[in-house]
């Protein structure tokens, strides 16, 4: 089904500075709660192989999983825009096999698709948005590559990477991405990139200054086990029903109050 909020409406909403509310999600139930609750965009994650399935990162995600969740989210949705993870190596290896795997998610209800990398997905990002595949980049901490990285730590810290993440991020806009995630980059270098580009960056621990914000729910909801991550609000503090805590974090979005500068690097 067709978005209410399309890829053109967000990208209005990032010219005319109106901040975007994104969430993941991985089931009919939420995804309709997350709607009523005012949420713009449904993130169909690969972290649902952290947080559904229980692994230790977001590897052993396969498409199947992809397809079976992006069902479950687009049957419910009506209102949103649903972005859905292609998971590790199902379009790294070449373009044509991204597209086959992407061509899977958009025929489940995806609307678009994400894709981690920088530089080395330019070729992909555009075989794809030039046959009629919206893409959004991700960039910055990604966690595919959680081992190469050694570990999940903050990225663009020091000026050479700083650089190199600005640099990537131009280099995604201009082969075809319409949407970027930054993800655990210094709040300065998140708006620095955010105000270069005309697409929308959408932050994960990356300051304020971006043009939406996304938080994995369980995150939001406070039940994901272990210690939260500095960029991580528990919006169930104080918040009588689920439901309330949703519209407390898209208000919070809205209003550029969260996150504040203690989820700031
Ligand atoms: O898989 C996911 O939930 C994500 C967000 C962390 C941006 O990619």
């Amino acid at each position: 089904m067709a978005p209410k909020l399309t890829l053109h409406a967000l990208q209005k909403m990032k010219a005319e500075g109106i901040p975007i509310a994104v969430l993941t999600c991985y089931d009919a139930s939420f995804a309709s709660l997350l709607e009523e609750a005012g949420v713009d965009i449904l993130l169909v994650g690969d972290s649902l192989g952290m947080v559904i399935q229980g692994g230790h990162s977001t590897l052993g995600v396969s498409m199947e999983d992809m397809i079976y969740h992006t069902r479950c989210v687009s049957s419910a949705s009506s209102r949103a825009f649903i972005v859905s993870d292609l998971p590790f190596g199902s379009y790294q290896e070449n373009r044509e096999k991204a597209f086959a795997n992407a061509a899977k998610l958009m025929a489940s209800g995806a609307h678009m698709v994400k894709i981690e990398g920088g530089f080395a997905m330019t070729d992909t990002t555009n075989f794809l948005s030039s046959r009629g595949i919206p893409v959004c980049a991700h960039i910055g901490l990604t966690p595919q590559s959680v081992h190469s990285l050694g570990g999940y730590r903050v990225q663009g810290r020091d000026e050479g990477n700083a650089l190199r993440i600005l640099e990537e991020a131009r280099a995604l806009q201009d082969a075809g991405a319409s949407m970027i995630v930054l993800e655990a980059i210094p709040g300065e270098l998140a708006g620095k990139i955010t105000a270069s580009l005309s697409i929308p960056t959408i932050g994960i621990g990356a300051g304020k200054n971006c043009s939406g914000q996304v938080l994995v729910l369980y995150d939001l909801l406070g039940i994901y086990p272990g210690k939260a991550a500095r960029f991580v609000r528990n919006y169930m503090d104080g918040a009588s029903s689920i439901q309330d805590a949703v519209r407390h974090y898209v208000e919070d979005v809205r209003r550029g109050a969260f996150p504040g500068p203690e989820h700031t690097f």
